[in-house]
């Protein structure tokens, strides 16, 4: 109890159960995936990782489990969730961390490139929650969190259909926190900004001065600098676990203040 007499929910008492918390993270074994997977297995968790690979993650000695799955095979999405719920016995929380990004133009983009990412950044974070669904009802703390990006709202060249496919997963997930919520299942997106994981140092090392390009993109940012994925593992975590409790239906946005501003304007004759 506090001061005021009313009961506090500490987040060390709120993810600390005598029956661990089971979760599931797609893409677990990628940069954001893998920070969240770790900081769940941190916190006592019990952890199954679905990725196009296999891989290991510890802590204490306990083992996330791995599962070999390609999102876009929806037969393999159901028994990849069917087969770690039955090894983890049960699902908590359930993360749509998976995804990959897309260099086109709504001009340049062709249909495989516009399937493929709307398959891994969007349905596959549907078919993940419908194989889920009947595991998430048996729980008392069912949490949905799925990965979207700045791109949901605000968006650069070049980068259709990726915001197309991170808009269309903030809106299923209000779904899914409207439609399910008072079966006791939460649904929120956590939208991360520029984050240091190989999707950026891809992106960076295809321009003609990687480093100019970090420099330029650290500036746009009131922090002055990228967010880690261990930083937007975190909003993740707070999401997934009962110190939300109260929330759903949102986005979290993890960018470091970028999208809080409007573009400087670099031209040294207009002054602020
Ligand atoms: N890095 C950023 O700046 C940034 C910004 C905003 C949003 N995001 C989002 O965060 C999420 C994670 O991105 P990241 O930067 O960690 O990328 P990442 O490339 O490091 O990790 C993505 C993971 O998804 C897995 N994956 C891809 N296709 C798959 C498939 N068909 N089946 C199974 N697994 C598959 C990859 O193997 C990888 O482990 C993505 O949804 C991405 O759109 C990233």
């Amino acid at each position: 109890m506090n001061t005021a007499g009313k009961p506090e929910l500490s987040p060390s008492r709120s993810v600390h159960h005598s029956i661990p918390t089971k979760a599931i993270v797609t893409g677990g074994l990628g940069g954001i995936g893998r920070a969240t997977a770790q900081a769940m297995l941190d916190a006592g968790m019990r952890v199954a990782t679905l990725d196009l690979t296999e891989g290991e993650l510890l802590h204490n000695g306990e083992k996330a489990l791995s599962r070999v799955c390609d999102l876009r095979d929806s037969e393999a999405v159901r028994s990849a969730i069917g087969s770690a719920a039955a090894d983890l016995d049960g699902i908590d929380i359930l993360v749509n961390c998976a995804g990959i990004n897309a260099n086109d133009s709504a001009e340049t983009a062709d249909e495989k490139a516009w399937n493929e990412v709307m398959d891994i950044d969007l349905k596959a974070s549907w078919l993940t929650f419908q194989s889920a669904l009947p595991f998430l009802r048996l729980s008392k703390r069912a949490s949905v969190v799925n990965v979207s990006s700045v791109h949901a709202r605000m968006t650069s060249r070049q980068s259709f259909p990726y915001a197309a496919a991170k808009a269309a997963i903030e809106a299923m997930t209000r779904g899914i926190a409207i439609d399910f919520g008072l079966e006791g299942v939460r649904a929120n997106c956590v939208a991360p900004g520029w984050t240091t994981t190989r999707l950026v140092e891809s992106w960076l090392s295809r321009q003609a001065d990687p480093t100019a390009a970090a420099a330029a993109v650290a500036r746009l940012h009131p922090l002055g600098r990228m967010v880690s994925p261990a930083e937007v593992a975190q909003a993740i975590l707070f999401l997934a676990d009962e110190r939300s409790s109260g929330i759903t239906g949102i986005t979290l946005t993890v960018d470091g203040g970028l999208s809080a501003q409007l573009p400087h304007i670099e031209e040294p004759s207009i002054r602020a």
